[in-house]
């Protein structure tokens, strides 16, 4: 038999007007035991049925509660009532699943708002309400989007691994994988622990960035691309850090610095136009939802511009390319460093930027998308290009308003002994890294890449604040309970 989703009869309904239809889904509401609004998840709007109460059973009629599913065969007709095209004249209702939580169902399931953060202890109805709804069906149309952009301009998807040995941004804030009975930990005869005896003959951890392996993968194929899980252990109880985080990470051979920029800039204006293209019911759904949030907040910290809004000016501007140089004299000439008013004061060249600078720039400064690119080599990572003036690397960030830091990427250091130097200044072992060292040996080429936080962008799209509210399930600090 041929299912058809809600979506599909409403979309299509002309097709279907005046023939019978079995549809399933959840009760939303239901309204005077007369009308029900079923929900299947494959959009946002619900679909109306009729229910004449009496040709139904008493038994059948009681259980029909929000919440409670659904398998009901009726009639398609026009619909008389406002807010509808269509709706089915139930012939036939199937109780899949009672809601047996009269409880919960006053206080959760209410169609009142509730908190984000309760949702978030609720998994299973986390995924019922509108809001969560769209913001996952739009989750999964970007991740489409992403694989599609790529695919079109020649990239190969490449799976990098989840664990590894390698440290790639040589920060340190790695998850340990390991086997061993943490009560008995096997040591060497020097006391240290013999990781020869591990799962893997070594130490290992969650990968925190697959772009070493995309390195070597795009020195043979070209343009690559991964899009995998990212694991940070870095304790940082923000709006915008997950200890899980899904990235993307374009590496293409022959790219320099400005290539860089300019596909992270198509890719990200693809993405946002695929989504205002493709996502329309949940799309206006989060812009109302937006518009009413902004109304909660003070005057002076309500957004300029609805969200589709934003969303459609973000793709029609050139996004502002700045230098860090350039950066850093805007932020230490605002009022707000003259005034104090920064937590962290910007004290010269060479300050790392946070997220308050970034989203000055962003906000007040440009009010657009900036790309900071030419970042002191101190503060940024060991693979980035040294440039000629030796003290700055050929790394860009792009950042958004609302976000801050969306992209980080660079063009990559190709010459083996720059790129030696660099890692004995910066402590990083070029043993442990043998294999990578290898790429510059065998034909090295000029190569660039970057990596996007896939839920950063969710945020910016849908217009969320919380970064634990556009992952299904958020892992960040003391919270891994499902
Ligand atoms: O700037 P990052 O650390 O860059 C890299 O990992 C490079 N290896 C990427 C590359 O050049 N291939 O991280 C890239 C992006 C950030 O801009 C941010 O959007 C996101 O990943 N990100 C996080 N998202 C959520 N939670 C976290 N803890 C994140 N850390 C980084
Ligand atoms: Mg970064």
């Amino acid at each position: 038999m041929e299912k058809q989703t809600i979506k599909d009869i409403l979309e299509g309904y002309k097709k279907y007007l005046h023939h019978d239809i079995t549809v399933q889904g959840w009760v939303r509401a239901f309204r005077s035991n007369r009308f029900i609004a079923l929900n299947d998840g494959s959009s946002i709007l619900n679909l109306q049925v009729v229910v004449d109460f009496e040709k139904f059973d008493e038994e059948i009629l009681k259980h029909i509660k929000t919440a409670s599913s659904l398998r009901i065969t009726g009639e398609v007709v026009e619909s008389q009532g406002a807010g509808q095209s269509v709706e089915i004249i139930a012939r036939k209702i199937q109780i899949l699943g009672e809601n047996f939580a009269d409880e919960l169902e006053k206080t959760v399931l209410q169609p009142k708002k509730h908190s984000l953060e309760v949702l978030r202890d609720q998994a299973h109805l986390r995924f019922r309400t509108n809001l969560f709804g769209a913001v996952f069906r739009v989750r999964s149309k970007v991740s489409f989007a992403i694989h599609q952009f790529f695919n079109q301009n020649q990239f190969y998807y490449i799976n990098t691994p989840v664990i590894t040995g390698a440290d790639a941004e040589g920060a340190g804030e790695m998850f340990q994988v390991t086997n061993f009975d943490l009560n008995h930990i096997p040591h060497t005869e020097d006391g240290a622990i013999d990781y020869e005896q591990d799962f893997f003959g070594r130490k290992t951890n969650l990968t925190v960035s697959g772009q070493l392996e995309a390195e070597t993968a795009a020195m043979g194929l070209g343009r690559v691309y991964t899009f995998g899980p990212t694991f940070r252990a870095e304790n940082s109880n923000t709006t915008r850090h997950l200890a899980e985080f899904w990235m993307v990470e374009p590496e293409v051979a022959f790219n320099n610095l400005e290539d860089n920029i300019d596909l992270a800039e198509n890719f990200l204006k693809y993405v946002i136009g695929y989504v205002l293209e493709n996502c329309k019911d949940d799309l206006a759904f989060l812009d109302k939802r937006f518009a009413e949030e902004q109304k909660t907040k003070p005057e002076r910290e309500r957004a300029k511009e609805g969200l589709i809004e934003k969303l459609e000016n973000v793709i029609k501007k050139r996004f502002m390319r700045v230098s860090y140089s350039e950066a850093l004299e805007i932020l230490m000439n605002s009022k707000e460093n003259k005034k104090g008013k920064f937590q962290f004061p910007i004290e010269g060249w060479g300050t790392d930027l946070q997220s308050e600078h970034e989203r000055y720039l962003v906000e007040k400064h440009f009010e657009s998308p900036v790309v900071l690119f030419d970042y002191p080599k101190e503060i940024k990572a060991f693979y980035m290009r040294l440039n000629e003036d030796q003290k700055t690397v050929a790394a860009m960030d792009v950042l958004f308003p609302g976000i801050g830091e969306i992209i980080g990427g660079s063009q990559r250091e190709e010459r083996l002994e720059v790129l030696q130097q660099k890692m004995q200044e910066m402590h990083v072992d070029e043993r442990e890294l043998w294999w990578y060292m290898d790429t510059r040996k065998f034909g090295s080429v000029p190569h660039a890449g970057f990596g996007l936080g896939l839920e950063r962008l969710i945020l910016f799209v849908t217009g969320m604040t919380n970064i634990r509210d556009v992952i299904p399930f958020p892992r960040t600090p003391k919270n891994a309970e499902f």
